[in-house]
């Protein structure tokens, strides 16, 4: 069975109550069984991690070698972390990197993104469906 890990960075564990009008209602549990139930229809076991610090989010990246697909949402690191970027480099499978907001609509300074260069492709805007349609992606892209 293909295995696709899913990274949530921080403040992502206080979706539903963080920010509704911008991040949504659902919690990251919603999303996270969400993906599982996805999974299944597709034949991928679906793992989540969420973490505040981008060490641990390091870490869980060098540990993934035995993953099929990664989906990551970097949240605030998407910005500024070029540890992230590099531990995506190594990667040598699809990433797929998600936004629940559409962070072109946001301040200048959310528009940069530190790995958008450095992943197979993007989703932004489109709130938690997107989560959906990266692993429906990852999906097309490693096949069964
Ligand atoms: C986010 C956008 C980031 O700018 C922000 O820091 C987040 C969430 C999003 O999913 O829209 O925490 O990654």
């Amino acid at each position: 069975m293909k295995k696709v890990l899913v990274i949530h960075g921080p403040n992502l564990n206080r979706l539903g109550t963080r920010e509704p009008e911008i991040y949504g209602h659902q919690t990251l549990a919603d999303i996270d069984s969400a993906l599982v139930e996805r999974g299944k229809a597709f034949g991928i076991e679906v793992e989540s991690f969420q973490s505040n610090h981008e060490g641990a989010i390091v870490d869980k990246i060098q540990s993934a070698a035995n993953y099929h697909g990664l989906i990551i949402n970097p949240a605030a690191y998407t910005h500024t972390s070029i540890a992230i970027r590099d531990a995506i480099l190594a990667i040598d499978f699809p990433v797929i990197e998600v936004h629940l907001s559409n962070i072109y609509k946001r301040e200048p300074f959310r528009h940069h993104s530190m790995i958008s260069d450095a992943v197979t492709g993007k989703i932004v805007g489109l709130g938690h469906h997107g989560y959906l349609l990266a692993l429906e992606a990852v999906h097309g892209l490693i096949g069964r």
